[in-house]
C-alpha cells in the first residue's frame, strides 16, 4: 500500500526524530514529504517496530475493536472515509472562507478516540488543536494513546467548551449530531457558537431520512420516524443506557437543513457536501450569522 518513495521519506524522518527533533519539526517534514493519504496510513499504523523514534513522538492508533465500536469500521477502509471527510473539510473551508486549513486553530467536537484529530496534524501543530468529548472512556482512550493537542472533557449538555472563546477557526463534529437529542443538539450548537472565530467555519454531519429505512434496527418503526422527520425536520430515538441529568442525550438522529436554519439563527448554513464513502453522513457547513 505504501509507495517506496513514501517509505524513504518516512525512514529519513525517523532518523530526524531519533536525533531528537521536536514533534513540530517532525510534523513539518511529514507534511512536506507525504500526501494526506500516506500521512494517514502512517498514523493508523503506529506504533511500528521499525520506527521507534516516530512511534514515541506520535500517538498510538486505537485497537481495531475500538475503531469499530466508535465508527462501525476500522483500518484502511475507515481511513478512506476519514480522508474523504478531511478533503471535503479542507476544500470547503478554502471555498467558503478563502483560507487554508494549514495553521488553523481546529476543534474536534466529540472526538471519540481521536480518529480525525490524528489527520489534523497534517495541517496544524498540536498546540492549535482542541479534541473534546464528554465521555470519560473516549478521553481515557485519547490520553492512553498519547493523542497530542489540547485534549479535554466537555459536558453532554455544554454551556461552553474547554477552548478559547472566539478563538477557533475550524470546528467539526463528525457523527455527533447524527446521535444527539434535541436538547444536546441545542446546547452544543449554542456552546460552539461562543468559540468560533468571526471568520470561522463549523462542519457537522447529519442524517437524511433514508437512514431510518436503511438501519435494520429501525425496521419496525422506520415509516413513523420518516414521517416525524418530514413533519418536524428532526427525528430522534434514544439509546436508553445513555442518560444525563435524567435525560437521554444520545441515540440516533436525523434532521433537515430547514430545521437547522429555523432553530439556530446565530448560525448560517453556507454549504453542504457528501461523499460516496458514507452516504449517511451528510456534511453541513455553517458560519456564525
Ligand atoms: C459515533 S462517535 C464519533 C467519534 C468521532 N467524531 C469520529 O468520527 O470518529 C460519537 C462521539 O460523540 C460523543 N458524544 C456523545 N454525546 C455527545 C454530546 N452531547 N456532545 C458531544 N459529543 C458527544 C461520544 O462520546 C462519541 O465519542
Amino acid at each position: 500500500m505504501m509507495l517506496s518513495d513514501d517509505a524513504r521519506v518516512i525512514a529519513a524522518i525517523e532518523k530526524q526524530a531519533a536525533k531528537g527533533a521536536s514533534v513540530e519539526a517532525v510534523l513539518a517534514s511529514l507534511r512536506a514529504g507525504l500526501s494526506l493519504d500516506a500521512f494517514g496510513l502512517l498514523m493508523i499504523g503506529l506504533p511500528r517496530k521499525d520506527l521507534p523514534a516516530l512511534s514515541k513522538l506520535l500517538p498510538r492508533m486505537a485497537a481495531d475493536e475500538t475503531q469499530r465500536n466508535f465508527t462501525g469500521d476500522a483500518g484502511v477502509p475507515l481511513l478512506v472515509q476519514t480522508v474523504s471527510f478531511v478533503r471535503a473539510l479542507a476544500y470547503n473551508y478554502a471555498a467558503l472562507r478563502n483560507r487554508s486549513l494549514s495553521g488553523a486553530r481546529i476543534l474536534d467536537y466529540g472526538c471519540g478516540y481521536g480518529r480525525i484529530t490524528r489527520m489534523m496534524y497534517y495541517y496544524a501543530d498540536p498546540a492549535k488543536i482542541w479534541p473534546v468529548d464528554p465521555w470519560d472512556l473516549a478521553i481515557d482512550l485519547c490520553r492512553d494513546s498519547g493523542l497530542l493537542g489540547n485534549l479535554a472533557q466537555s459536558d453532554y449538555l455544554p454551556q461552553s467548551l474547554p477552548a478559547p472563546e472566539g478563538g477557533i477557526d475550524v470546528m467539526f463534529a463528525f457523527s455527533v449530531f447524527t446521535h444527539t437529542s434535541r436538547s444536546a443538539t441545542d446546547a452544543a450548537l449554542a456552546a460552539m457558537r461562543k468559540h468560533i472565530a468571526d471568520d470561522g467555519l463549523l462542519a457537522i454531519t447529519i442524517r437524511s431520512p433514508e437512514y431510518w429505512s436503511a438501519d435494520p434496527q429501525y425496521a419496525a418503526n422506520a415509516a413513523q420516524l420518516t414521517k416525524q422527520h418530514a413533519k418536524d425536520g428532526f427525528a430522534f430515538v434514544a439509546h436508553p443506557r445513555n442518560t444525563v441529568e435524567g435525560e437521554a442525550t444520545y441515540g440516533d438522529t436525523s434532521m433537515t437543513l430547514e430545521f437547522l436554519a429555523a432553530n439556530y439563527p446565530d448560525w448560517k448554513v453556507v454549504g453542504t457536501d457528501w461523499a460516496m464513502t458514507d452516504v449517511y453522513q451528510r456534511y453541513v457547513f455553517l458560519q456564525p450569522a
